[in-house]
């Protein structure tokens, strides 16, 4: 066994950022298993495209027998998890894809990864690690006074998202528990940074500014998000890879909540001050639609049993992280261009046109 990883849905937004960092760092090899969904874009990883220690392969994590393969062929020390249907409001309009990479999905790949840690010898048994990278949403909607998320929170689930993430999530405990198999969860919070598709708030509302269209806020746009810059979310990651508890669920956030309505303002004055309209603000485009179904009002992660225990802290700030991502959206237009194909513009109609203005 080398220093080899599998990563599954390594080029989404997370995903890429993930991978491309463990290469450039020289991390050791990575086996990229991404099923290329409207989400994966292999655009991502230009940068490492001519990597050697980058090995990307085009399958869904049900595909049984090719995981399978891959498995025996890399003998990797770990599997990191991150493939899955990430966005709420799709999950809202078809919840099957979600139950199928989610649940389903995620079932197949810890069959494989059974069968191939079972078979491991004892050492390489005991350094392997199977992390499952999964989000602050499956503990549900907390009120304004309510404390921050706390690993101990019950899962209270509100979406067909979290939801089918919350029992991926059982999935990866019960193999632990019942089969002694070396685990780790991550539960983070909403992340920002590049390679972020823009049907998502943040990159939505830089692209639709720039566009000249509506920034669509959903409800009051009271509800209120922590922030992770992508960046930190993979060093937690990588900590959590390196020194978590077996069996244990690491909360990852950037102790930064904010309303939706304060961070599309934040957005609007920055790109005023970057690239300013010929007349007014950025601020005028701002429109509120009908809210979400079921919205959950609030989420916040206390994420001081990562800091406590294994040491880690985000290196970004809010307001750091956001001059680099509204940057780096400057500089990659032609990304945008690209992963706004004729599919994402029909989810744009389908998702938005059904909303009244509020
Ligand atoms: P994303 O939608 O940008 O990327 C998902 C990737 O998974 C895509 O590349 C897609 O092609 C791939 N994929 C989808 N179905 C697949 C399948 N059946 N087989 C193989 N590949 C498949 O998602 P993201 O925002 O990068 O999120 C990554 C992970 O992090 C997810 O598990 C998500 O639940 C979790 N998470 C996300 C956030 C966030 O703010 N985005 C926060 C916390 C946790
Ligand atoms: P989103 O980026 O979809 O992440 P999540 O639902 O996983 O938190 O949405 C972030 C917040 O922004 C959420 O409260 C919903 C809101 N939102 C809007 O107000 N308008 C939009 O067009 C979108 C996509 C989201």
């Amino acid at each position: 066994m080398d220093n080899c990883i599998v990563v599954t849905g390594g080029a989404g937004f997370i995903g890429s950022n993930f991978v491309n960092a463990w290469v450039m760092l020289g991390l050791g090899k990575v086996i990229n298993l991404d099923k290329l969904t409207y989400a994966g874009n292999l655009e991502n990883l230009a940068e490492i495209s001519d990597d050697e220690n980058h090995v990307f392969v085009q399958a869904d994590i049900g595909d049984k027998e090719t995981v399978a393969a891959l498995l025996k062929q890399h003998q990797p020390k770990a599997v990191l998890n991150f493939a899955a249907e990430s966005h709420v409001d799709r999950s809202i309009h078809s919840p099957g894809e979600f139950i199928q990479t989610n649940i389903v999905g995620t079932f197949y790949l810890l069959e494989e990864v059974r069968a191939y840690w079972s078979a491991l010898n004892e050492d390489a048994k005991r350094d392997f690690r199977f992390l499952h990278v999964s989000t602050d949403e499956v503990y549900g909607s907390l009120t304004a006074d309510d404390p921050a998320f706390k690993e101990t929170n019950p899962y209270e689930p509100n979406s067909p998202y979290s939801a089918s993430k919350a029992a991926s999530d059982h999935l990866v405990r019960a193999y632990h528990h019942t089969y002694g198999m070396p685990m780790l969860t991550t539960n983070c919070s909403n992340n920002y940074g590049p390679y972020h598709f823009p049907e998502k708030l943040i990159p939505l509302v830089i692209h639709n500014a720039l566009n000249g269209k509506d920034l669509p806020i959903y409800g009051n746009g009271s509800n209120v998000r922590d922030w992770l810059y992508v960046e930190d979310h993979c060093s937690a990651i990588r900590r959590v890879l390196e020194a978590g508890k077996i069996g244990e669920t690491y909360n990852i956030g950037g102790w930064n909540e904010m309303t939706n309505l304060g961070v599309v303002h934040t957005l609007c004055d920055m790109l005023d001050q970057a690239q300013p309209k010929a007349s007014g603000s950025y601020r005028d485009q701002i429109t509120y639609v009908q809210d979400r179904p079921g919205h959950d009002q609030r989420y916040a992660i206390d994420a001081t049993k990562i800091e406590r225990e294994l040491g880690w802290k985000p290196a970004e700030t809010f307001e750091t992280g956001i001059q680099k991502t509204v940057q780096w959206y400057l500089n990659h237009q032609s990304w945008v261009e690209h992963v706004t194909s004729g599919e994402y513009k029909k989810w744009i109609g389908d998702n938005y046109q059904a909303r009244e203005k509020a």
